[in-house]
């Protein structure tokens, strides 16, 4: 089947549409449909991609309202009247065609400590210890869930969606070493401004339940004191959910 893929360009000045007609197999991801269009139509289309496999997370883009990984998005779910649109993801700026700048997703994970600091004493970890964070273990940083947040739209301080799976992750690791310090740092990067609108989990290509993880934090930090009120996150904002 032959396929229009509009795809929205950024030159450093405008941004413009561009569109190639691509010839797609069902089996046709949008990556290859993309590495198609530069290796034969337009070696100027600047992308991101390495493993092509939903595992390195670098191919995060946006189709019509839907955040996806290249990789693992056939062209065919989302062709709508034999067109296939494709934008960088959001809430990030463009440096080129669907190349983002990810410097401040990836800074903002500096202030959630998104990594293991391991206690002084080590404990054996069983496989039931590993289910209570298996899922966030999955996270690939591809910034899907940020790319998706409404909250930035409301111009508000906040981590983002990823921030809260990483402190969530490390929170539920019996030998790290932060503990509850963790629910300091979710409140810190301003987890009460979530709206809860689930985008973030529907949207992650590792279905990790990330609303559910915030509302776990938020609600054990509420229990403890460590998070004191809800700050009115929403400023106004209504999801097609209604909440
Ligand atoms: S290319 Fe690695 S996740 Fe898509």
């Amino acid at each position: 089947m032959k396929v229009k893929i509009k795809i929205k360009r950024f030159n450093g000045k405008d941004h413009y549409f561009d569109q190639f007609d691509v010839q797609i197999e069902d089996r046709t991801t949008v990556l290859e449909a993309l590495m198609h269009i530069k290796d034969y139509m337009d070696n100027s289309l600047s992308f991101r991609a390495q493993c092509r496999s939903a595992i390195c997370g670098t191919c995060a883009v946006k189709i019509g309202e839907n955040h996806v990984l290249a990789c693992k998005t056939k062209v065919k779910q989302f062709v709508q009247d034999g067109v296939l649109t494709v934008e960088p993801a959001g809430n990030l700026p463009v440096i080129k065609d669907l190349i983002t700048d990810q410097d401040i997703f990836l800074l903002k994970l500096k202030d959630a400590k998104a990594w293991f600091v391991p206690s002084e004493k080590f404990e054996p970890v069983y496989p039931d210890d590993l289910k209570l964070y298996e899922k966030e273990t999955d996270c690939i940083l591809c910034g899907i869930c940020y790319s998706v947040c409404p909250v930035f739209q409301t111009g508000q301080e906040f981590g983002g969606p990823i921030n809260f799976v990483k402190i969530f992750r490390f929170w539920k690791d019996k030998n790290d070493a932060l503990k509850d310090q963790r629910i300091v740092i979710a409140d810190k990067n301003r987890i009460t401004a979530c709206v809860h609108c689930k985008y973030c989990t529907f949207s992650c290509p590792k279905e990790i339940p990330v609303e559910q993880d915030i509302l776990q934090l938020k609600f054990f930090g509420k229990q403890k004191g460590i998070i004191k009120e809800e700050q009115e996150g929403s400023g106004g904002f209504s999801t097609p959910f209604g909440f």
